[in-house]
């Protein structure tokens, strides 16, 4: 079986990160979640009041504090510094700026080094936003995960509320919707489907429905066949 890197992409909600895991888990890569490296720095430099608009000090802040992955109990723990941010990501005010973050050339250059670093350890899956465009251009299976804006609302509305978050559905809407933009409309790598990527729309589809689909492409890609 020949070794072979995945790439997911496609916009917030989509299902990108469950089903990377199950994927990468499933054939024993590694799973590189390059969101939760936007998010990690996000934090670290709202809590030493960096100004989210300066790049250079926000990649400064980035070099001083290494983003590190580590598997703890089977579940992957995201440490930027010494700090352990794997939860404190995921609150909506991390999810708010981080496109605005994400948006600059140096801090972007920082973590796309950092990113072909942990590729080339091995086997891997890793999702974001422009990982078949920029990322890994030769990986030899890109996915571009997409589902319609209800859908992807309304995933989100039911992991919110379970997590006891009070919020109305049309707040995620606009949200998503506003974040979507930023990234799709932003100069340095922007999301969008690289030509080489195969089209997946999730909104009819279960989690184990779509993880089969790319299991299978996988398996075609490590037998060296397409
Ligand atoms: O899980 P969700 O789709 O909400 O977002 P995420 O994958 O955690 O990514 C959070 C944000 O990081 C995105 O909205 C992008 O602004 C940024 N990002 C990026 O610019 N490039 C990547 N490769 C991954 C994430
Ligand atoms: O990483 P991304 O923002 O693309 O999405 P996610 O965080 O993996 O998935 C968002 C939510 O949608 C999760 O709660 C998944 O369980 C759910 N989901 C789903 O219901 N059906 C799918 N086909 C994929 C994801």
């Amino acid at each position: 079986m020949k070794k072979i890197s995945i790439a997911i992409d496609g916009p917030a909600g989509a299902g990108k990160s469950t089903v990377a895991k199950k994927v990468a888990n499933e054939l024993g890569f590694l799973y590189i979640d390059t969101g939760a490296m936007y998010r990690a720095l996000t934090l670290k430099a709202i809590n030493e009041n960096i100004d989210l608009h300066d790049e250079d000090q926000l990649n400064k802040c980035l070099l001083r504090n290494p983003i590190q992955f580590e598997i703890d109990q089977h579940i992957q723990r995201v440490k930027i510094g010494t700090t352990d941010v794997t939860e404190a990501i995921r609150t909506p005010e991390i999810t708010k700026q981080v496109s605005l973050v994400a948006s600059h050339a140096k801090v972007r250059e920082t973590m796309v080094e950092l990113q072909r670093r942990l590729a080339k350890e091995g086997s891997v899956v890793m999702d974001g936003r422009d990982i078949g465009t920029n990322v890994l251009p030769n990986a030899e299976l890109k996915i571009f995960l997409t589902a319609s804006i209800e859908e992807r609302a309304h995933r989100r509305y039911l992991e919110m509320t379970k997590n006891g978050y009070e919020i109305k559905l049309e707040q995620i809407v606009e949200e998503i919707e506003l974040r979507d933009k930023k990234d799709q409309e932003r100069t340095v790598a922007p999301l969008k489907q690289a030509k080489d990527a195969i089209l997946i729309d999730t909104s009819q589809l279960s989690i184990e429905q779509v993880v089969d689909v790319i299991l299978s492409l996988a398996r075609e890609r490590m037998r060296g066949e397409n």
